[in-house]
């Protein structure tokens, strides 16, 4: 258990909050690039507590700029978008995506007021589905060379889901290999045929055992945790009989993403995005090393889940997130149907808005989730020292030598599990349709 001053430090996001300010040190998810697929490409959206809108003006480039009019303070959603900016409708002033002023229709003729005017904004960019945003001070880091930024846009599909609670508990479950024993548990396998675009579904790596049968049977793996340029490394091994070793090698990349295997195919890389202190949307972009994805599967199984504008899923508190007894006896550890998202969801939602981390009980299982916080620790030092050449991936590191990360599932026969790793990354580089050569 952490103090409650502790607490707020690692969750709070807001401008000049702990966290908030290392987490404003890297791009952060804005938005998918199919929300601005509409007539009128203008979407609210709300990041790290602050109020903004997007938009893509007449020349076809994105802007991000305060939701608020720096006039009388107008929601600039229902803003016109014309003359290659968005024209606020009180009183027709008129910005252009840098958030600069460029007119005031009502001012005296000849009135340069405006050029003292500037709405906040903040630099975007698009990268295979989602728009990114930079919302701190200086210069943007690059981008690291992961497969999901180098997949070509045919291989990644990209999506969101809102969970109402803080974003530290959200990422903490994805650094929590344990959990997927208990919390994803089908009683029952499925034909893993029948797996496409789900997660926990599929064989165990080489072998003809189900992944739920692999998860349910070894419930208690061994965590190793390494720190890396990117964050940690994460290996869980189950310990089969016979021998045989199971690894599944997942990734935090820090400060607020992991990524994970998802099936043979695919890993999933997922940001956990503070809308504010206490609700925050999962980005994922979904990497293919095989076929192309099919987007329009994906996006159909997912919208079943979710609805829109909001990406909220149906399942939720409101509803008991479907919960039903008859299932969680027979079919299912949580009695919440086979979406592992409204698992995931359930549980930290179930937390509390902001989990109060002063009466929690951390375990052997929880490692990651301890040197995670220590990292951020860390960062929020050197960031209020005004070092942010020490935040990892701001370190005057190539970024563009970083790749993966090793994201799979492998069965080690003798035991040399980080050779059983390599060997099978190796070979799903190797086939490859794009080029994911290390
Ligand atoms: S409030 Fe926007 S122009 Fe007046
Ligand atoms: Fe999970």
């Amino acid at each position: 258990m952490i103090s409650q001053e502790m607490n707020d430090s690692l969750t709070r996001v807001g401008k000049g909050s702990d966290a908030g300010e290392v987490l404003r040190r890297y791009w952060q998810p804005a938005a998918l690039l199919d929300e601005l697929d509409q007539k009128r490409p203008v979407v609210p959206v709300k990041l790290l507590g602050e109020d903004l809108v997007l938009f893509r003006d007449s020349s076809g480039e994105l802007g991000l700029i305060g939701r608020h009019c720096p006039h009388r303070g107008a929601d600039m959603c229902f803003g016109r978008l014309e003359d290659n900016g968005l024209r606020c409708p009180f009183h027709g002033w008129h910005f252009d995506r840098t958030g600069q002023c460029v007119e005031q229709p009502g001012e005296p003729e000849g009135s340069r007021m405006h050029e003292k005017i500037q709405s906040t904004s903040y630099p975007v960019v698009e990268k295979n589905g989602i728009i990114w945003a930079y919302m701190g001070p200086g210069e943007p880091p690059a981008f690291p060379n992961f497969d999901c930024f180098r997949a070509p846009g045919t291989h990644v599909f990209a999506f969101k889901g809102l969970w109402k609670c803080n974003w530290l508990q959200a990422l903490e479950v994805g650094i929590d290999p344990a959990h997927a024993s208990f919390l994803h548990r089908f009683l029952q396998d499925e034909d893993p045929a029948d797996s496409y675009g789900k997660q926990f579904r599929d064989n165990a790596a080489d072998t003809n055992i189900p992944i739920t049968k692999v998860l349910r049977d070894y419930p208690r793996p061994e965590i190793q945790v390494d720190e890396t340029d990117y964050g940690l490394k994460l290996t869980a091994l189950r310990h089969l009989d016979g021998g045989q070793t199971h690894v599944r090698v997942t990734n935090q990349i820090f400060p607020q993403a992991i990524c994970i295997p998802m099936s043979r195919e695919m890993t999933i890389t997922q940001w956990h995005v503070p809308i504010d202190d206490e609700n925050c949307y999962w980005f994922s972009m979904f990497t293919s090393y095989t076929d192309p994805v099919d987007k329009e599967l994906m996006r159909e199984q997912r919208l079943q889940e979710h609805s829109l504008p909001d990406y909220a899923p149906l399942k939720g508190a409101h509803n008991n997130y479907g919960y039903d007894a008859a299932e969680q006896e027979s079919e299912t550890y949580t009695g919440m149907g086979l979406d592992i998202n409204v698992h995931d969801q359930w549980a930290v939602e179930s937390m509390g808005a902001i989990q109060d981390r002063t009466q929690e009980h951390l375990g052997k299982t929880d490692v990651a989730i301890v040197r995670n916080r220590r990292m951020l620790r860390a960062a929020i030092a050197a960031v209020k020292e005004d070092r942010d050449d020490a935040l990892l991936m701001r370190k005057g590191l190539d970024l563009s030598t970083l790749f993966g990360p090793v994201s799979n599932d492998a069965i080690a026969k003798d035991g040399d599990w980080t050779k059983a790793t390599a060997e099978s990354d190796a070979a799903r580089r190797d086939a490859c349709p794009w080029d994911a050569s290390v």
